[in-house]
């Protein structure tokens, strides 16, 4: 019974790990849910972003590490990620796949939410 217990907690545990990796969607299912800005775009930033876009010296003087910065800069983000050749973010490319530009597409248009 014990064990049992304890197999139980463990499963528990790994579908949680499992699930928060989940977050950030790989397909994209439509603009008609509203887009989490703390688990898919902020994510995504960090992911693909951050690394470069960071204090004390980000890259062409873009700050992107909280909610109010990524806001600001957004419209040009977008445009950045669609661009190609040396204008395409992430610098160096790949480019980010489709469904995550258009999940940071919708969350514009949804009004750049903090949520
Ligand atoms: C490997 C480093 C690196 C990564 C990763 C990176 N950037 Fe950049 N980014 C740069 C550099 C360097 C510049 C300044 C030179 C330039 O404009 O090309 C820049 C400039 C920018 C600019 C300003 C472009 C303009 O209009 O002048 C934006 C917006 C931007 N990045 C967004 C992003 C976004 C969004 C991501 C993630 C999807 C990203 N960057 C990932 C290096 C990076």
């Amino acid at each position: 019974m014990r064990t049992n217990k304890r197999v139980f907690l463990a499963l528990i545990l790994i579908l949680n790990v499992a699930c928060t990796k989940e977050k950030v969607p790989t397909e994209f299912s439509g603009c008609s849910d509203t887009v989490s800005f703390s688990e898919v775009i902020a994510p995504l930033i960090q992911a693909n972003c951050y690394d470069c876009h960071k204090p004390p010296s980000p890259a062409g003087n873009v700050l992107l590490t909280n909610h109010i910065e990524i806001a600001d800069e957004a419209n040009r983000m977008l445009i950045a990620m669609q661009a190609s050749g040396d204008e395409l973010m992430p610098s160096g490319g790949p480019a980010l796949n489709d469904s995550l530009i258009q999940y940071f597409q919708c969350w514009i248009l949804q009004g750049k939410l903090d949520n």
